[in-house]
């Protein structure tokens, strides 16, 4: 197979994250026969020290043009002020719309031997496993009117949905839920706005058609509330972009470390692959951010962009194996356990395990 993957670093720990996505890429590469073309553009922070915008032309043709786009991370502190358009994160709003990836699948399991890990109780954590359909480019992140008023005395956003933007990211939650334990948890605050209030009367409709997927309906107060007692009762929770953003970080939290949870965003050609945590400033060039959160996202890519179904459960398999061994990044280390080990040193021993083959747990 030959494909072409735009790489986007991006700012703070992105560019090492995203090296390491490569590195293991370049390994599934040798060991099926692929031809991998990848490519590195600039976007958020490194746009804007470079002198351009926060998403230059150059690097949305690429994006458009390549069969999928893998992102570190935008977010830059020297950047931190100002209006939408000097920002980095709005290099990252502007790529999701204008490669229409409006389905942001973010799954968060608990793998074997980390369940100690994380903020809460393992016996209440151990075995979760959920998926969140986050819509991606609509809700209050992109709804106008928006901005700032009186001289900066009074700001305002819109939180605005239609009805096809809500049908078709159901539909997505209800297939992805089929292929899982079909069960769906649909987010919303129906109580008190009223965008939530049509996300709930259309989902309930969506869900009519799928009567072989159980759904319930939870306020997002609720929702972050169960989330972190019982995880477990989950299985797809659907929501809207900025409900969808909140609890992801959440299962972060659920699952032992922010940096072990990757993303695929799609619904247009390709799609879009990053991990869920962001550039992290404090971590950056010292080799000790996780690169597991942008490896497991690579193995979206080859799944969802190629196709590429056993390359991906290689890749999947090689993190759980490397897991397994004991590795751990220092997020992954609870008190008087296993010394971390560097970001590149996981990385090398995760492609390891894919050139490999290694069998899980080996
Ligand atoms: C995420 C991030 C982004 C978001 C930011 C960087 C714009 O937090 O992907 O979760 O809010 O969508
Ligand atoms: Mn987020």
């Amino acid at each position: 197979m030959r494909a072409t993957i735009a790489l986007l670093p991006g700012d703070g720990i992105g560019p090492e994250v995203t090296a390491a996505a490569e590195q293991v890429l370049r390994a599934v590469a040798g060991r099926f026969g692929h031809a991998f073309t990848m490519t590195s553009h600039p976007v958020g922070g490194a746009a804007l020290r470079a002198g351009g915008p926060p998403l230059p032309d150059e690097t949305r043709e690429a994006c458009l043009a390549a069969d999928a786009v893998l992102l570190g991370a935008v977010g830059d502190p020297a950047f931190d002020r100002g209006s939408s358009e000097g920002r980095p994160e709005t290099a990252l709003l502007q790529l999701r719309r204008a490669l229409g990836v409006f389905a942001n699948l973010r799954p968060a399991r608990v793998w074997p031997g980390l369940e100690d890990g994380g903020a809460f109780k393992p016996d209440r954590v151990a075995g979760a496993d959920l998926l969140i359909v986050r819509e991606l480019t609509g809700g209050i992140y992109y709804g106008e009117p928006r901005g700032v008023a009186d001289d900066g005395r009074s700001a305002f956003n819109t939180m605005r949905y239609s009805r096809p933007e809500i049908e078709r990211i159901a539909e997505v939650a209800f297939e992805s839920a089929a292929a899982r334990r079909s069960r769906v948890t649909s987010v919303d605050k129906a109580n008190v706005l009223e965008t939530s209030r049509l996300w709930r009367e259309v989902v309930t409709e969506v869900g009519a058609r799928h009567p072989d997927v159980t759904l319930e309906h939870q306020y997002v107060d609720a929702c972050a509330l169960l989330l972190a007692t019982s995880p477990k009762q989950f299985d797809v929770v659907l929501s809207g972009n900025l409900f969808g953003d909140i609890l992801s970080d959440e299962a972060g939290a659920v699952v032992g470390s922010l940096g072990l949870l990757p993303s695929a965003s799609i619904g247009g050609r390709g799609g879009l692959y990053e991990p869920v945590h962001g550039s992290a400033p404090a971590l950056a060039g010292r080799d000790v951010a996780n690169p597991i959160g942008a490896i497991a996202s690579a193995a979206m890519l080859l799944r969802h962009a190629l196709g590429a179904h056993a390359e991906a459960d290689a890749v999947e398999r090689a993190i759980g194996s490397a897991l397994a061994a004991g590795l751990r990044t220092a997020d992954l280390v609870t008190d008087g356990q296993a010394t971390a080990v560097s970001g590149s040193a996981m990385t090398r021993e995760i492609a390891a395990r894919v050139g490999d083959g290694a069998p899980p747990g080996a």
